[in-house]
């Protein structure tokens, strides 16, 4: 199986819900060195993460770390960020300035460029506009592959109908995918539309919120944010079994239930995009490049993950 992992960058700036503290940054830039060394794909951003002033965090202090790095190092990773469609953002030309601006913060290091979510709910017209933009901006010379985040199958399809008539291509699309997510069979939908059109399929939030993960300590959870104290104590309990079968799976191969939760999505042909921001994380997780679920473990999480009454909460804007 030819599995590929990205690290995912929400937390980097992130207060309210991530608990992002500034004299944490170089944990960070060891966490960018150790996913290059140990061969990760691609580095997942945003326009919009990072909280209140330290929006667009996230992007500089990956293009500082990046900065700082030699070309043969940096290049052999994708940087990939997404661009928020505000509802002020609209024509032609409401992607120029968030694209410039988040080029700038990256140092120039932009290889995907992906729209964060649909616009299909609020304005249907919206989502063209500005792939048009992104697709102007390459025909002007500017590199970058085109993505797709928190779409549906049937607004998929017209997209890639879409893009096609001006002769381009989508590269990735990324939906939430986990053994906690809502609506698992409208993704699985996705992911056919890709597999039959060669897009990536990435799956964002692999662990739901670190809930699939190991059991944290009373230190570790002290330092949580009151959003993600609430969101554990709303889910522990109703995850209890599927958690307790991960934990039975990761201690018969001496690996981590992370990993475990992490090789669920690569098992379906899914590239995760595991929340980083420890260096001892990157080296767990990147262990799943040496060993497969078999098809009676993934069957056995399937099942429980069926029967888990309380999902996580769906994004609002993903389309149908
Ligand atoms: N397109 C979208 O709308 C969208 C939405 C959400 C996320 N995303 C992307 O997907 C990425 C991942 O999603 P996410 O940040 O929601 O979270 P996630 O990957 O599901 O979970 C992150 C949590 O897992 C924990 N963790 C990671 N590796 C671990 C390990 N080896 N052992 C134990 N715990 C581990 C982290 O611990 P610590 O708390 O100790 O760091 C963190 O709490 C984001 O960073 C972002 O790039 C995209």
């Amino acid at each position: 199986m030819n599995k590929q992992i990205g690290l995912g960058t929400w937390s980097w700036g992130n207060k309210l819900i991530w608990n992002y503290q500034e004299d944490n940054d170089e944990e960070l830039r060891c966490t960018l060195l150790e996913a290059l060394k140990r061969g990760f794909s691609f580095v997942d951003t945003a326009d919009s993460y990072g909280t209140g002033k330290l929006k667009g965090r996230s992007e500089s202090l990956l293009g500082n770390f990046l900065n700082d790095l030699p070309a043969y190092k940096k290049n052999k990773i994708e940087i990939a960020t997404k661009l928020a469609p505000y509802p002020w953002r609209i024509g032609n030309k409401g992607f120029n300035s968030p694209y410039f601006e988040s080029a700038k913060r990256l140092k120039d290091r932009l290889d995907i460029v992906q729209l964060h979510w649909s616009t299909a709910i609020y304005n249907p017209w919206q989502d063209y506009q500005l792939l048009n933009n992104l697709c102007d901006l390459n025909d002007c010379g500017f590199q970058f592959k085109i993505g797709l985040s928190n779409i549906g199958p049937e607004r998929l399809k017209k997209i890639i109908n879409f893009l096609s008539k001006r002769g381009k291509k989508i590269y990735c699309v990324q939906v939430q995918y986990s053994l906690l997510s809502p609506n698992i069979d409208k993704q699985r939908l996705v992911q056919q539309i890709c597999f039959e059109n060669q897009i990536k399929f990435l799956a964002y939030s692999p662990l739901a919120f670190g809930i699939l993960s190991k059991k944290r300590n009373e230190a570790e959870m002290q330092k949580d944010s009151i959003v993600r104290k609430f969101i554990f104590s709303e889910y522990m309990e109703s995850t209890f079994a599927l958690r307790t079968l991960i934990k039975k799976i990761a201690d018969a191969r001496s690996v981590s239930p992370a990993q475990v939760a992490v090789n669920w999505c690569c098992y379906q042909g899914a590239i995760p995009i595991v929340g980083l921001r420890k260096k001892s994380h990157v080296i767990d997780i990147s262990n799943i490049f040496s060993w497969d679920l078999t098809v009676e473990e993934f069957d056995q999480l399937e099942s429980l993950s069926k029967e888990c009454s309380k999902k996580m909460p769906s994004n609002p804007f993903s389309s149908s």
